[in-house]
């Protein structure tokens, strides 16, 4: 009964240029281990379910993609959306969709774009919150153990009440998503409070009576052509669907919402590559914190704490720079002060605005 649900849709416009609109981070091997961040992601969901449980939502753009990149996968598992409606449409989709297949599914909902140091431990986490939640009507999140006030993740305060089946799952008290600043730092030093790692865990069942309630129409919107799904005639009411859903993540539309939401607090070297930043705290770096991915093509001196990511046929120097990001893609080059990476996201909506 588990199934695994993996999103593929988002651009990832912080990782310009290298992550672009046509080539998306989770179709790159960043860290140049032979394997790109979806493909790893897939490897991981093998050991929870059978390879034909794994479906994965995407933007109709990338279906080819994911075709050479998992070639074992079956048409009917690309899941093809028309445009981007953020993840609670795909979500809404992608669970209707399974409940079809199967009505008692237990589903997990994962990122493509995450790195996992230690799967094992990785998959363990989810086959204990995949059995919690075939035993009980609970949305599942996974929380991580916050490092820094970082406004770019959903926080988690739980109580001491759990599951009944299982000690190790709390009662979420509140979700917030992507609070302000100051917020972020009052979560942090509370002390009390988990990132949201953006892995969900439930059943089919129990996320759609969550659609019905907290988000009607686009429950409607889903159910309406029920047997469409899993026929030839999907593609053409998915395509009717999305054009009149709105544009809301699963965060905001349902998780904030929600009173039956638990969380498992989990440790297994997770880590959302959100940006270059979580790039260079990932690498390999030498004494003085300089970070070069891949490769031997760069020379560096009187320099600190830079991050060199340049196609290897280009010989880089640096000269008395510290604490820069130096990324070359697509002939595109990316010179930024560590600290400003931020701002990334708004120059590629200048520069597409421009070129
Ligand atoms: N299919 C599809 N369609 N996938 C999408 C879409 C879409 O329209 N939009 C985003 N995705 C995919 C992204 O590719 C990514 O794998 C995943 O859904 C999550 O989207 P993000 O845009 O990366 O979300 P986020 O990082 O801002 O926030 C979420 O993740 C954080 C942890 O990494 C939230 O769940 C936060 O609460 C959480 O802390
Ligand atoms: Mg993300």
């Amino acid at each position: 009964n588990y199934f695994a649900l993996i999103m593929a849709g988002g651009i990832g416009s912080r990782f310009w240029p290298v992550s672009r609109t046509n080539y998306p981070k989770q179709f790159i091997d960043f860290f140049g281990v032979g394997k790109t961040l979806i493909q790893s992601t897939y490897e991981r969901f093998k050991a929870v379910c059978p390879p034909e449980n794994i479906f994965i939502v995407t933007n109709e753009l990338y279906s080819d993609l994911i075709k050479e990149q998992i070639p074992e996968i079956s048409d009917n598992q690309i899941l093809a959306e028309p445009m981007m409606r953020n993840t609670a449409p795909c979500i809404a989709y992608g669970c209707m969709k399974i409940r079809e297949i199967n009505p008692d599914a237990a589903v997990v909902v994962a990122p493509s774009d995450h790195t996992i140091a230690d799967p094992a431990g990785f998959v363990a986490a989810i086959e204990q919150s995949l059995k919690a939640a075939s035993e009980n009507n609970c949305l599942i999140t996974l929380g991580i153990k916050p490092s820094r006030p970082d406004t770019g993740y959903g926080y988690i305060q739980y109580n001491e009440h759990t599951l009944q089946s299982d000690p190790d799952i709390h009662k979420v008290k509140t979700f917030t998503e992507k609070p302000n600043l100051e917020l972020a730092r009052s979560f942090i030093q509370s002390g009390d409070f988990l990132w949201n790692a953006g892995i969900f865990i439930w059943s089919a069942r129990t996320i759609l009576s969550a659609f019905e309630q907290h988000l009607p129409d686009m429950h409607e919107i889903f159910t309406s052509g029920r047997s469409a799904y899993n026929t030839q005639q999907e593609k053409e009411f998915i395509g009717n669907a999305y054009q009149q859903c709105t544009n809301i993540s699963i965060d905001f539309g349902v998780m904030e919402k929600a009173d039956n939401v638990y969380v498992l607090p989990a440790e297994f070297g997770w880590n959302d590559l959100g940006t270059w930043a979580s790039i260079y705290d990932m690498a390999d770096k030498d004494y003085v914190g300089n970070a070069v991915i891949p490769g031997e093509h760069v020379m560096m001196f009187d320099s600190s704490n830079c991050m060199v990511n340049v196609p290897k046929d280009k010989l880089v120097i640096l000269q008395g720079m510290h604490d820069y990001i130096v990324v070359e893609s697509n002939n595109t080059l990316l010179i930024c002060p560590r600290d400003q990476e931020q701002s990334v996201k708004q120059i590629v909506n200048d520069v597409k605005a421009r070129f």
